[in-house]
């Protein structure tokens, strides 16, 4: 019997959920043994279930087909055949924070795409580069749930994994603020080009709710710990306009920022090329080696050449240089549902391995 832990996917027919399946195929860890979904696909296989609807390029694993999609609502039988879970669903948000304390109540430790949870105040929401320390809240939720081994934990959203791994490696030179235009993949919103067709050359420049949590969820990642929950900082001040592009996977964020202690570009390119964190420390599996790589070609980051830097895990920058008003302007990109979704929450789940979060049952 294989000794990996045993995972389930919530929402495992999505966007997401589909993602999560092609990278955890051949895992040296995990183990995908159950997927749940709503109603409309409990009870049929899981390859009736996404029938005409798989989003991937690569082939449905092997693995995955046969297993019979249970109704996310059957808590217990899904915990009792789990030792954590994967939740990324399309629901009412009420609906899926309260789906999700139900499953940590159930002591099945939930890893969660969903931003139904991300200001609950001792609910860490993780980047493991940037504040893996905030994983410490998890004892004094555990202490509210009245729990042992369940818990939630959420990973931001993913359009401000194009600029907020940038900024957090210019720390020390005090970023102050920032002005953020992103440019975002149709499969952000769960879609391809056959299911929306109106995308195709096209751009729409309003994404409900997208520009408040780009604006807010980079000063929790850089907030403290304070008597057992997560105090936001304060700054930089950020602003963002957030724009859907005819573009499949890849967010992209053009940037501006003005700092504290103005760094040459020299330096700039240093922090971010030599910036580690502790999933490189730990040679987590799905860790990128190098987090940022630095592009000095003028047309670079290009999401046809970039956005499966690192498997997808990886963030290219470009374009740095001076501005006439603000200090610097530079272009960043990522992959929305390797590291903006689906790898940045497998990213989390083995820090929590590592870490004895989430053990076997
Ligand atoms: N796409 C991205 O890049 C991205 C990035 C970060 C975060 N997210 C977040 O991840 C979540 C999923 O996004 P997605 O793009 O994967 O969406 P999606 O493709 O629409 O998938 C939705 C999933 O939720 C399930 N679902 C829908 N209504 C349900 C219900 N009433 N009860 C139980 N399950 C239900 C669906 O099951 P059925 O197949 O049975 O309908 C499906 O598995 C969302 O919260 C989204 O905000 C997405």
């Amino acid at each position: 019997m294989s000794d990996k832990l045993r995972v389930g996917i919530l929402g495992g027919t999505g966007m997401v959920g589909q993602r999560f399946i092609t990278l955890l195929e051949n895992h040296p860890w995990f183990e995908v043994v159950l997927v749940a979904a709503s109603g409309r696909s409990a009870g049929r296989t899981y390859e009736e279930a996404v029938s005409g609807r798989w989003k991937m390029s690569i082939p449905m694993p092997e693995a995955v087909k046969k297993l019979v999609v249970l109704d996310i609502n059957e808590v217990e039988k899904v915990a009792e055949q789990v030792d954590f879970v994967f939740c990324a669903v399309n629901m009412p948000k009420d609906e899926i924070k309260a789906i999700e304390e139900k499953y940590a109540k159930a002591e099945v430790p939930v890893v969660s795409n969903n931003s139904a949870n991300r200001w609950t105040p001792d609910v860490p929401m993780v980047v493991p580069e940037i504040n893996p320390e905030h994983l410490e809240v998890i004892a004094d939720q555990k202490k509210r749930l009245g729990t042992k081994r369940g818990f939630i934990v959420v990973k931001p959203n993913c359009s401000i994994q194009s600029y907020t791994p940038a900024l957090n490696a210019l720390k020390e030179y005090g970023p102050k603020l920032v002005v953020v235009t992103t440019y975002q993949a149709i499969s952000g919103a769960g879609k391809t080009f056959k299911e929306w067709p109106e995308m195709v050359e096209n751009i729409i420049p309003y994404i409900g709710g997208e520009e408040e949590k780009s604006e807010q969820e980079p000063l929790r990642l850089w907030g403290k710990v304070e008597n057992g929950q997560i105090v936001k900082a304060i700054e930089p001040v950020i602003t963002c306009q957030c724009i859907r592009v005819p573009v499949l996977d890849g967010h992209t964020a053009a940037v501006f920022v003005n700092f504290d202690k103005k760094p040459t570009k020299e330096q700039i390119i240093k922090a971010w090329t030599e910036f580690k964190g502790l999933p490189q420390e730990l040679d987590l599996p799905s860790a990128p080696k190098y987090f940022i790589q630095y592009l000095e070609d003028d047309n670079r980051p290009q999401v046809k050449l970039d956005v499966n830097y690192e498997n997808g895990m990886g963030v290219s920058l470009g374009r740095l240089r001076e501005d006439n008003v603000f200090d610097y302007k530079f272009v960043g990109l990522s992959h929305n549902t390797v590291r903006g979704a689906a790898g940045g929450a497998v990213l989390i789940a083995e820090l929590l391995k590592a870490q004895g979060y989430i053990t076997a049952k």
